[in-house]
């Protein structure tokens, strides 16, 4: 499915940052302490006064996402533990109601938005504060049907006030189906009502656009699709034992992996509950800032690379420029086969520095390159070639077929 003209900036948008926040940060141990540690649910609602963000703010959230090259954030409105970040009629388990007494979804909502930053906003179905949720409608029907009002209400609440929103993200329609949320009256309001919007596939209806969890993988049939991923190892909600942190370079060879497959990264941080990122994250996008400051035009708008790359990293295509992303950097001469165009130069896109090369019919060698990679964690060099980069007509059937996310990214195009 191609976007329409009001949603194409997601398609080349790449780089957007998933936040999980609620009170459970208060506790530490990710965002479903709640039903993971069997608490009792009264004692958790009643450590919602301790939630107490003094060091939110999120117009420096918008910045350091800004400087570090991303192009959109989505935040939990509320997450399976019932807790809404934001005001609402239906429920008093609020941020408004409880310990911060403010909107933190209107906060953030603003700051974002004046950064420049396309916003999105989570929203789970799943609730453990209503027992209607775990019963279904079969046990009773009367309940189930309050507890769809409540939801539809809450997301009509998202939508009517906090101007234009980019993204609604669900999540947590398990173990019902779409016909027990009525989804379709729900996606249909969700239109309605924004116009403008993209809706995730996790609704149990497909959406707007896929997404793959803790993996990137493009989806088959030009689907729009973004992968989520923990900056951490495992939770998404902030864990004080959950140190394993991605590294720069980590978080640089997936932005390459998702401009291959022309697909999008929102890489999560579970804020602390005074309002702080941990310092290892700030810190991780500040790193990766700097290297998509001088190599984002390898990245953003790409569309998939057209031949081999595996033997040195990954590629992407803009236009009549084929970026070799080299993530296992050969020394003095790089050799690549099956680019079906001429090519005109060849440079380093870090500083422009031109590379000599040869070229004899479909092989490609770059020479004189120094012996250790310029930049560690990728380099990326840009090859401008004379038409539509194509790979030479062999050459398509001959890519390797091992690697999953490729193997997909190429059945995408
Ligand atoms: C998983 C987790 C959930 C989280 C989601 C994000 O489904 O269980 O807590 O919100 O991933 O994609």
């Amino acid at each position: 499915m191609m976007l329409d003209d009001a949603h194409r900036w997601f398609a080349g948008a790449r780089f957007g940052l998933f936040m999980h926040w609620g009170m459970y940060a208060l506790y530490g141990r990710g965002e479903q302490v709640l039903f993971r540690e069997h608490l009792t649910p009264s004692e958790y609602r009643r450590r919602a006064d301790e939630f107490n963000p003094r060091s939110y703010d999120p117009a420096e959230w918008a910045e350091a996402a800004k400087e570090a090259g991303m192009r959109y954030a989505v935040l939990t409105a509320k997450h399976h533990d019932g807790y809404c970040l934001f005001d609402s009629e239906w429920s008093d388990f609020t941020s408004t109601k409880t310990g911060p007494q403010r909107d933190l979804v209107r906060e953030y909502v603003t700051a974002f938005r004046q950064a420049g930053l396309r916003v999105g906003l989570y929203y789970s179905l799943a609730d453990w504060q209503w027992p209607a949720y775990f019963d279904g409608p079969e046990k009773d029907s009367r309940a189930f049907g309050r507890f769809l009002e409540y939801t539809h209400g809450q997301v009509r609440e998202l939508c009517c006030n906090y101007g234009p929103l980019d993204i609604l993200w669900f999540d947590g329609a398990w173990p019902h189906d779409p016909d027990t949320w009525h989804a379709h009256a729900l996606l249909a309001m969700v239109r309605e009502l924004q116009p403008g919007i993209l809706i995730n596939n996790r609704t149990g209806l497909q959406g707007d656009f896929d997404t793959p969890e803790q993996r990137i993988a493009a989806t088959a049939g030009q689907r729009p699709w973004e992968a989520c991923i923990t900056a951490t190892e495992r939770w998404w909600g902030y864990h004080i034992g959950d140190r394993m942190w991605k590294t720069p370079a980590q978080v640089i060879h997936m932005l390459a992996q998702v401009a291959e497959g022309a697909g999008n990264l929102l890489l999560n941080v579970g804020p602390m509950a005074d309002g702080r990122w941990p310092r290892p994250f700030t810190e991780l996008l500040s790193e990766v800032g700097e290297w998509m400051k001088v190599n984002g035009r390898a990245i953003y708008d790409s569309s998939p690379g057209v031949c081999e790359a595996i033997s040195i990293g990954r590629q992407s295509v803009l236009d009549s420029t084929v970026f070799l992303h080299v993530l296992y950097w050969p020394g003095d001469t790089l050799h690549l086969a099956g680019l079906n165009n001429r090519v005109l130069s060849a440079r380093f896109l870090a500083d422009g520095w031109s590379i000599p090369f040869k070229q004899e019919g479909e092989h490609l060698w770059l020479r004189m390159l120094p012996m250790l990679p310029p930049d560690e964690r990728n380099t990326v060099i840009a090859l401008e070639v004379e038409g539509t980069p194509q790979a030479f007509p062999w050459a398509q059937e001959r890519l390797w077929q091992g690697d999953a996310s490729r193997m997909s990214a190429w059945s995408a195009m």
